[in-house]
């Protein structure tokens, strides 16, 4: 298909994780489980888990420093900062303002978007936009999550899936027809109470809840499996016909990376063979917002992305809220 103008493009990337691994081996120490069950049922091998006193802004700020260096920018550039995240340092200020203290990009605007899974997604379509509508040149915006401080360790049917670890892009207006071709943002309010942190909001305000599990993740896991699997695969196979590609143009996919049999069963959907769909879930498992990017970054580092590949990204996460972007390198 013909290639069209693009309005923006990523011109760095980056990510940073913890050191710290926990295997599934001794997560079977903590909880009754085995390394066998939680491979089978869900491809994760490991995660990483940051220290105590460590925060989803300090990952945050070590992946913008690799991307703006990628980029060739400064964070005094900068003119917006986006984080998707629903793990941030404090309710309010955004953790998006905790970066740009750490940055030092005094001249940028800052916020954070909670669409949970889908933040990294509904944070590059809104930069898209905003590039196309004139408004900012030098936009950084992330993932960032230490999925570790809401995680149940006593819960063997969540804790095995969760990690922490961050993730981030520069986007600039771009220079011709390569760049962010389109993205597809949607979300059902109705089936919010399928995957939720009910805690330290109104509902259940902070010194209230501690006791009862309300700052845990909670989730139906077979239902959040069933909607995963249709919404990501409406996202990707929309954005692909709606824009005239084929499944066949497509030279990677970079879904959210939150179970190996979600993710197959979506490749399959799209009829893209295995090989050109990137995973890493086996090393990170799910961290939520920051999965995308910090595959993104990964594949990049391996070569596995060239100039003008047509990449598709496609993430699912609680509100529900999901959503696809397709970029031409
Ligand atoms: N180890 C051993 N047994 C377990 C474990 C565990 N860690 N967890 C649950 N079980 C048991 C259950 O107790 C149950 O036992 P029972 O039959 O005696 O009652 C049995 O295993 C089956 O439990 P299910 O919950 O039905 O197992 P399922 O096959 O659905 O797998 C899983 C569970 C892996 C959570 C799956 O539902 C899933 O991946 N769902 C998607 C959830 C997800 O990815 N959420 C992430 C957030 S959303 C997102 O990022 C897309």
């Amino acid at each position: 298909m013909k290639p069209k103008r693009t309005a923006s493009e990523i011109t760095g990337m980056g990510a940073a994780v913890p050191e710290k691994v926990l295997t599934n081996f001794e997560l079977a120490k903590m909880v009754d489980t085995s390394d066998e069950w939680i491979r089978s049922r869900t491809g994760i091998r490991e995660r990483r888990i940051a220290e105590d006193n460590e925060t989803t802004s300090e990952y945050g700020h070590r992946a913008a420093r690799v991307a703006l260096d990628q980029a060739g920018l400064s964070p005094k550039d900068l003119d917006l900062i986006i984080v998707g995240t629903v793990t941030p340092d404090m309710c309010f200020p955004s953790t998006a303002c905790f970066i740009q203290e750490k940055l030092g990009a005094v001249n940028a605007a800052a916020f954070d978007v909670n669409a949970a899974c889908a933040g990294f997604i509904y944070s590059l379509s809104l930069a898209d936009g905003m590039i196309a509508a004139g408004q900012y040149k030098n936009i950084l915006i992330l993932g960032a999550e230490l999925l570790s401080r809401i995680t149940n360790w006593q819960d063997r049917s969540t804790c095995i899936l969760f990690g922490d670890g961050a993730g981030a892009a520069v986007l600039q207006p771009s220079q011709g027809d390569r760049g962010i071709v389109k993205t597809y943002i949607r979300s059902d309010g109705r089936l919010n109470h399928l995957l939720k942190m009910p805690g330290g909001g109104t509902i259940f305000p902070p010194g209230q809840e501690a006791h009862n599990g309300e700052c845990f993740i909670q989730m139906e896991g077979r239902e959040v499996f069933r909607h995963a699997v249709n919404c990501m695969g409406e996202a990707a196979t929309k954005i692909i016909e709606e824009n005239g590609f084929t499944g066949d143009e497509i030279s990677l996919v970079i879904p959210h990376q939150a179970n190996i049999r979600i993710i197959e069963a979506v490749a399959k959907r799209l009829d893209v063979p295995n090989e050109r769909v990137y995973i890493n879930v086996d090393r990170f498992g799910n961290t939520s917002s920051a999965s995308i990017p910090i595959a993104l970054h990964e594949a990049q580092q391996r070569g596995l992305i060239n100039r003008n590949d047509l990449v598709l990204l496609v993430g699912f996460g609680g509100g529900f809220t999901w959503g696809s972007a397709l970029i031409r390198f």
